[in-house]
């Protein structure tokens, strides 16, 4: 997003971030500075859309010289780029690349790396502003956090601006997440905070406030007298591949609910905004949150669905069971399937339940917000369906794969009295020709900016996590004793399929 956002520290705001400044990975030898972050910066160097002489300093233990990094950083860009490298942008880009080596909780190492910062910033006259990105496991984020408060109060702080970008998870649970917002609070102000989600940085999630806010015919029928229910499915069809280890110790409902699928739902919950900027967007996201009935202790059995894939067959190949993965226990209890009935009790919403679904090795790969609307009389064509009822509306966002907007509505079949179901499609593909800006452009360049509009706020993640913690607690208490219990390459255990039908209701077919 480009409006300038309320509780930014600096005021600049335009489609190119114009503070000169200094960016610093922690984290510069893993894989996510490898496949998403240095890809994102190139694009947006090749685009324009960075400050004029940018520094990225990258920081981690291994040890690395400034060569080595700018090489590794080339090749992963020929790697992961959406764009192929263009000589002379990528040499002016490397130039601006450095390397610090250290230890996450090293005084020396993090000393090595001020006095690093120190001279980049006067070898390229960029002052003193600076965007640190934890690009590390969350095991790291505390004491990379300890470090830069110390070297700032030892008065290595700058003159410029400090910020944090926060990479997910944020917390394994309630108490984690608040103790993490302590330690980065002691440190760095709210408003300098930037905890990522990268499914807001994803055109197709922007574009929910555009689609509700910017038309007309939208809001007056976005609310629960004309809505039956709304359904949000992420399906992958992949398995936890080299994740195994990390994916075990969080499952489905902290990995996709308690962050992606939250943050969709709130958006597509939420009332409209006093504006497009950080503070009114995330106020109104959080009263969503905060109005999350709470499931107590009996309803989680009943309202929530839990699954492990055993082994099957995804789109023709063979796929192991989730306990025969790398990094994962012969006998572990983790769901790769979660799938919940959450209400939302507002007054927009009351009553209209929310089919939230998410999980690995299921048939295909899909995220889709689907909104059913409730159904026209039958009485006038009463000859001319087979069906008790007619069929709804169905207004179905894609998020990813085939972006776009779909709306089905009922036609007559020509020559025939009879009815059926068609489509008013739109597909970014077919309507736009420019190839769209990676998520991880968006957020660089909007934390960049001091818009922190796409990034999660402390209190809407302690908001998620408080409506997670009722499950996990309700989990805990009744271990799982079917797993698994669902075979790869299906929608999921048969449970799934009970919680939405014993509503008369079903999944979509995707
Ligand atoms: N990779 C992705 O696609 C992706 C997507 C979404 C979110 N994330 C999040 O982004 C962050 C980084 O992910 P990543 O995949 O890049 O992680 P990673 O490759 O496992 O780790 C990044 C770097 O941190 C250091 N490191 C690894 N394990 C460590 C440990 N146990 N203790 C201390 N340092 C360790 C390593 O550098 P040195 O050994 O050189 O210090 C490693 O190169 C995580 O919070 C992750 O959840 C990643």
């Amino acid at each position: 997003m480009t409006a300038q956002t309320a509780t930014s520290t600096t005021a600049p705001v335009s489609d190119s971030a114009t503070d000169p400044c200094t960016i610093v990975i922690f984290g510069a030898s893993g894989d996510l500075t490898a496949r998403k972050l240095m890809p994102a910066l190139y694009n947006l160097a090749l685009d324009g859309r960075l400050p004029p002489g940018l520094a990225v300093v990258g920081y981690s233990r291994t040890k690395w010289s400034n060569d080595v990094f700018r090489e590794e950083a080339r090749s992963n860009v020929e790697k992961h780029s959406r764009r192929p490298i263009d000589p002379e942008v990528w040499d002016s880009f490397a130039s601006g690349l450095f390397y610090s080596y250290g230890g996450y909780d090293d005084p020396e190492g993090h000393d090595r790396l001020n006095e690093k910062l120190r001279e980049v910033e006067a070898e390229r006259g960029i002052g003193g502003n600076r965007l640190y990105y934890l690009a590390v496991p969350p095991t790291t984020f505390v004491d990379i956090i300890e470090q830069l408060g110390r070297a700032r109060s030892q008065g290595a702080a700058t003159e410029g601006w400090s910020r944090v970008i926060i990479e997910k998870p944020f917390g394994v649970d309630l108490a984690s997440a608040r103790e993490l917002n302590r330690a980065v609070h002691s440190v760095f102000s709210e408003d300098d905070v930037y905890r990522i989600d990268h499914y807001l940085g994803k055109e197709t999630v922007q574009n929910i406030i555009v689609f509700r806010f910017a038309n007309g015919i939208m809001e007056p029928i976005w609310n629960r007298r004309y809505v039956d229910h709304v359904q949000i499915t992420v399906s992958e069809s992949l398995g936890v591949g080299h994740r195994g280890n990390y994916y075990d110790g969080s499952g489905a409902l902290r990995d996709m609910i308690q962050n992606h699928i939250m943050q969709l739902l709130s958006l597509i919950a939420m009332e409209p905004p006093l504006a497009i900027d950080g503070r009114s967007v995330r106020d109104e996201k959080v009263k969503v949150l905060n109005a999350v009935r709470l499931f107590d202790d009996d309803e989680v059995a009943i309202e929530t669905v839990r699954g492990q894939y055993g082994p099957g067959w995804v789109a023709g190949e063979e796929a192991p069971a989730y306990r025969a993965e790398a990094g994962v226990p012969d006998a572990s209890q983790t769901e790769t399937f979660t799938a919940l009935r959450l209400f939302v009790d507002s007054w927009r919403w009351a009553g209209v339940p929310f089919y939230l679904r998410t999980g690995k090795r299921l048939p295909k790969r899909s995220t889709e917000i689907a909104i059913t609307f409730k159904t026209a009389p039958k009485l006038l064509f009463h000859d001319f369906i087979d069906e008790p009822h007619l069929e709804p509306n169905v207004l179905s966002i894609r998020i990813q794969p085939n972006e776009g907007i779909s709306l089905k509505f009922l036609t007559k079949v020509p020559g025939s009295p009879r009815l059926r179901p068609a489509t008013m499609d739109f597909l970014y593909g077919a309507s736009f020709v420019k190839q769209a800006p990676s998520a991880y452009e968006t957020l660089i360049v909007d934390a960049l900016q001091g818009d922190a509009t796409l990034f999660t706020r402390s209190d809407e993640v302690e908001a998620a996590w408080t409506i997670m913690e009722r499950v996990l607690d309700g989990w805990r208490s009744s271990p799982p004793l079917d797993f698994p219990n669902y075979e790869a390459g299906t929608w999921g255990p048969a449970a799934a399929d009970e919680l939405i039908e014993k509503d008369g209701r079903k999944w979509r077919e995707l």
